[in-house]
């Protein structure tokens, strides 16, 4: 029997990825879910793809995506098991209402969409990137209902479609991620774990080892690094370095590095290697130790929750510590004195792609933190002894012969080389890095890999490698706001969205500076929480989050701004005639008049933060994007305005002109009767 998705009306918000439902699209951090994809409904559609590129048989495709939407540029491929050029997509899935009603269906769209509800034909468009017209009403039951969709890629241009419904009586909006719904199959069990093999080849950096040949420049994936070894004597113990190299994954069970030293030689080898790489420090790199106090250890504990530290780590005074968070008690053990507050204030100083986010800590908050880690963490354990100059030299070969210069950079010579990845035939993926049982004298470095991710590995070496080379940015999109635990906190913290409708919502231009931290301001300066900044993957996060609800990743350019809308704009935020928004929302310079429960984000911000699209919806109708809104409902259904002095009451034109006074940003002239803040 299948699940009835609840749909509160028009609700946008949906347990999507919580769900899991990107186990099936990107599994990667879920390894352990692909392995019982449950087969009762799960979140999203089935989309099959297949190229129309090349001889027969052309290759094909099967994902999860979470709506009706895809955005693929042209010259790209739409996913990376197909290649560029033309293709077709095909939707199969059920969209569920509460209530027997009708609605309507409407797609903007590049390219060529046909779309059937319960086997009846109610759309079918060819567009050249404007909207089709709307279909008619066509009557949804109770429960689910039958959808299936295909969509032709356009002969030239970027390929694109996002449909939209439309109930009676009420406004176009996306369809609800939450209405949506499909039945796992074994083909989406085979192309998912695909697409874990292929992740976890990218993750584990094997091609930094086994070359996969020609880097296009566009492929960021393949440019994940690991923390410089440059001046990394200052920054971290010899002792736990040496445990590290011992064993990653035996310190941290999320830990990429593999093991590199085997056998009875193991530990020497390792204290070895941590011995050299402590020797190397230039004198000008000591960092101040910092007293502790207790008063410094509470705003330490205060700071580390409010900024949701246990999204990702254990608590260090939680009860219970989880497998699936990071544990820092270990952190006084590894970092030089000083160094733990140098890397909460920037942890990719040394290692751009690190997972750890940036807070934007100031000097005062990072020593705050560092100090109440460090007095919950395990006691140091680093004896100062005697230089051993041969233990420095022996590890200095071993570094330069066992492959850590393949990942890690320093200068110098590496003398390490293993084959390129068109020398690994797929029936060897059970031998070297992928054996289950190290070989006694094996030089191969070892994973850890449980069974399933090892036949994932197997799956991606049999299949079409060139998968490596394609670059997806909603995959990667997907991918990361799984692996980066983005939900740990979008949804788990009140007063902000949920991860899955922000591509929907903010321009791709304004996520790529906010994740990369370049956005100036706090827009709910209200919330003890702050969002970090993930510089290295914010580009291709914010172009994917926007691809994967049908928009390009650079938002289209509006017409230059209609002065005499943006006045009468001015008037309608305004208590004096308009909708009274600045009771709630500041608007540049001028506060919030009432000061309650209920602020807005600064209006200033509004036009250079939302999709158009987004801020018409929301002011026709916020509840019906987020039900519990405290902004009011200013129009009714049909949008007409309760202000029938302005524009004779049309709602769309009001909204515009409110649009075009917000489009002035920071030059915008305060609204009338209000003063700015000195
Ligand atoms: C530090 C460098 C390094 C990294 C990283 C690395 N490998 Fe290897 N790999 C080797 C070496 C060296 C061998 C050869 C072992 C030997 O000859 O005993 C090998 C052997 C193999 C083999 C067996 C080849 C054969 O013909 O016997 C496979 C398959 C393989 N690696 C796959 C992978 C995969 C998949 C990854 C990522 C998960 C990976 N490797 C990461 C160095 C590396
Ligand atoms: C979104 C997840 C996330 C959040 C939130 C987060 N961290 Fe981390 N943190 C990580 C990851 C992942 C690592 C491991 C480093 C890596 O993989 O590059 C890490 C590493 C660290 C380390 C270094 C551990 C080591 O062994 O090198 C410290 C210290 C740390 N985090 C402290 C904090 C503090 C304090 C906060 C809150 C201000 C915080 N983290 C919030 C994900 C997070
Ligand atoms: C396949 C790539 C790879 C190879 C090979 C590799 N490492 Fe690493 N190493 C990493 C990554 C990635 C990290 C960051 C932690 C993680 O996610 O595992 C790391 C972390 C470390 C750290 C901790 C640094 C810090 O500040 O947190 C040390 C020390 C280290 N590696 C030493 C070595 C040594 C020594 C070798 C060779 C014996 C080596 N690594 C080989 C990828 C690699
Ligand atoms: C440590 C908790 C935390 C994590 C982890 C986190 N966020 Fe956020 N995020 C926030 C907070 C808090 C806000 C609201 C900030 C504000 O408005 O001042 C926010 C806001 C945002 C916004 C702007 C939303 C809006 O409507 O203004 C985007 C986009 C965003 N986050 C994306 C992400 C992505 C993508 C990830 C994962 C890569 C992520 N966040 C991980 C806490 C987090
Ligand atoms: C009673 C208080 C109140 C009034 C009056 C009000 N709003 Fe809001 N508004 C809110 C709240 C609360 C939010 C949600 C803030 C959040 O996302 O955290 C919001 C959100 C918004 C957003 C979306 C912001 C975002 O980035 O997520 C826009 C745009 C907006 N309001 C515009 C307006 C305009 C224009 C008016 C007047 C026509 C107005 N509001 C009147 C309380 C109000």
């Amino acid at each position: 029997m299948a699940r009835i998705v609840t749909v509160a009306f028009g609700r946008e918000i949906a347990p999507f990825l919580a769900l899991g439902a990107f186990a099936v699209f990107i599994p990667f951090s879920n390894a352990a879910d692909t392995q019982s994809i449950d087969r009762r409904i799960t979140p999203g559609l089935r989309v099959s793809f297949e190229s129309l590129e090349g001889s027969e048989p052309r290759a094909q495709d099967v994902a999860a995506l979470p709506n009706l939407c895809l955005y693929v540029p042209a010259g790209s491929p739409a996913t990376s098991f197909i290649p560029s050029g033309r293709f077709t997509a095909s939707w199969r899935g059920f969209v569920s209402v509460d209530l027997r009603s009708d609605y309507r269906f409407q797609a903007e769209l590049n390219g060529e969409f046909k779309m059937e509800v319960n086997g009846v034909v109610v759309l079918e468009a060819t567009g050249t990137g404007a909207a089709s017209s709307p279909s008619r009403f066509i009557r949804l039951n109770k429960g689910t209902n039958l959808v299936t969709a295909t969509f032709r890629s356009p002969p030239r241009g970027d390929a694109f479609v996002r449909v939209e419904w439309m109930p009676k009586g009420g406004l176009s909006t996306p369809i609800p991620l939450s209405a949506l719904s499909h039945q796992p199959d074994e083909e989406l069990e085979r192309t998912a774990r695909l697409r874990l093999g292929r992740a976890l080849f990218i993750e584990h950096r094997c091609g930094k080892c086994h070359s996969a040949g020609v880097q296009t420049g566009n492929q960021p994936e393949l440019e994940l690094d690991a923390p410089s070894f440059q001046d990394i004597g200052a920054r971290r113990n010899s002792r736990w370095m040496a445990q590290w190299i011992l064993d990653p994954k035996g310190q941290r069970a999320s830990a990429h590095m593999p093991k590199l030293f085997h056998g009875p030689n193991a530990l020497k080898d390792a204290e070895a290697a941590a011995t050299f790489l402590v020797s190397l420090k230039s004198a000008s790199t000591p960092a101040p130790a910092i007293e502790a106090s207790a008063g410094q250890i509470d705003a330490g504990k205060q700071l580390f929750d409010a900024l949701h530290c246990a999204a990702c780590h254990n608590d260090p005074d939680g009860a219970e510590a989880s497998a699936e968070r990071i544990s820092l008690k270990h952190v006084a053990q590894k970092f030089r004195p000083g160094h733990l507050a140098l890397f909460l204030k920037n942890p990719a100083a040394h290692y751009a792609w690190s997972r750890m986010p940036n807070f934007k800590l100031d000097d005062e908050e990072a020593r705050h933190l560092a100090v109440f880690l460090a007095a919950r963490a395990d006691q140091a354990t680093e004896k100062i002894g005697t230089i051993d100059t041969a233990a420095i030299e022996r590890g200095k070969k071993l570094v330069q012969t066992t492959g850590c210069l393949n990942c890690h950079s320093l200068k110098l010579e590496n003398q390490f080389a293993a084959k390129p990845l068109a020398d690994l035939p797929a029936p060897r993926w059970s031998q070297g890095c992928l054996a289950s049982v190290l070989a006694e004298n094996s030089k191969a470095p070892f994973f850890a890999f449980e069974s399933t991710e090892r036949e994932a590995l197997q799956g991606f070496a049999a299949g079409d490698r060139a998968a490596l080379m394609r670059f997806v940015p909603a995959e990667f999109a997907a991918r990361q706001i799984s692996g980066l635990k983005c939900q740990e906190c979008h949804g788990k913290i009140d007063g902000f969205p949920p991860v899955e409708i922000l591509g929907g919502k903010l321009k791709p231009e304004w996520i790529t500076d906010f994740l990369a931290g370049k956005v100036s301001y706090k827009p709910r300066p209200w919330l003890s929480a702050r969002m970090p900044a993930f510089a290295a993957q914010a580009e291709a996060l914010g172009h994917g989050m926007a691809m994967l609800h049908g928009y390009a990743p650079k938002t289209s350019p509006e017409p230059p701004i209609d002065a005499e809308a943006a006045k009468i704009g001015q008037k309608l935020v305004s208590a004096d005639g308009g909708f009274s928004c600045v009771a709630c929302h500041a608007v540049g310079k001028v506060g919030a008049n009432l000061v309650f429960d209920s602020a807005g984000i600064n209006l200033a911000y509004a036009a250079e933060r939302l999709q158009r699209p987004y801020f018409v919806r929301w002011l026709f109708n916020p509840l019906s994007i987020e039900p519990s809104s405290k902004m009011p409902v200013y129009f009714d259904e049909t949008g007409r305005s309760p202000l029938t002095d302005v524009f004779e009451g049309d709602g769309a034109k009001q909204i515009d002109a409110i649009w075009q006074y917000l489009r002035l940003g920071d030059k915008m002239p305060p609204p009338p009767g209000t003063e700015p803040a000195p």
